[in-house]
């Protein structure tokens, strides 16, 4: 054998053979893919179909509350600490990751608190606790006439207001985006250190 038809026969780049079974080969593996895609798909559409989550408001007490009344110059000063109990239920397969998140306190369309909640998860099929406490402390409404006359009354109106948003994610393939707000508009009465008429609006978007 001389060096030159040695050399030829290494430069045919491939015997029909080979390249019949690479096609076989190729379009083995298209098939497992498109099988495996078409499962995943069927799962994601079935089993995995993302359900929406839903907030609860368990109960809210106050903590802490101190009014004081100066009738002389109409002025007072309120510290209240609302301790808000809400759970979120994920329902999914998979567990579903919320943002860094806040809660806010409203004084008559006024934010006076905020309390932030941090970034977490929700297992699969559960429930999770979450409690926060918002405070207002007194100077930041000394200048706010109606509080006085709210006070004097014995009964502030707040509002309490939580977004959490994140997504549930399936197999990495399916991403959907979720957010719960929970709108609790509630009385604080001053005599007793009782809340009333709380009345809870729910949103849910998946
Ligand atoms: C409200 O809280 C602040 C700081 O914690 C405190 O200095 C103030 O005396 C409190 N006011 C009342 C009315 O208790
Ligand atoms: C939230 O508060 C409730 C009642 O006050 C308590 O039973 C529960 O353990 C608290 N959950 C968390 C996560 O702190
Ligand atoms: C607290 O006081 C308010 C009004 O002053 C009243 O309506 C409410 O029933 C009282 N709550 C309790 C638990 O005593």
């Amino acid at each position: 054998m001389d060096v030159e038809s040695s050399k030829a026969i290494a430069m045919i780049p491939e015997s029909p053979k080979k390249h019949k079974r690479r096609n076989v080969c190729l379009g083995v593996t298209v098939a497992v893919n498109l099988v495996i895609s078409l499962v995943l798909l069927i799962l994601g559409l079935t089993v995995f179909k993302p359900k929406q989550l839903t907030t609860t408001v368990d109960s809210t007490s106050i903590s802490d509350l101190k009014v004081s009344l100066d009738t002389a110059r109409l002025r007072v000063r309120v510290n209240v600490s609302l301790d808000m109990d809400l759970s979120i239920k994920n329902p999914n397969k998979v567990s579903a990751k919320y943002k860094d998140s806040s809660a806010f306190l409203n004084y008559r369309g006024q934010v006076v608190g905020e309390v932030p909640i941090p970034a977490g998860k929700i297992s699969a099929d559960s429930t999770k606790p979450m409690n926060v406490t918002l405070t207002l402390v007194a100077d930041r409404l000394l200048s706010d006439s109606q509080l006085f006359s709210d006070a004097m009354a014995g009964a502030i109106p707040f509002n309490i207001l939580t977004k959490i948003s994140g997504k549930v994610s399936i197999f990495n393939l399916f991403k959907v985006k979720f957010t719960c707000t929970v709108r609790c508009d509630l009385v604080v009465f001053v005599s007793n250190s009782t809340i009333g008429d709380q009345k809870c609006k729910y949103k849910t978007k998946l």
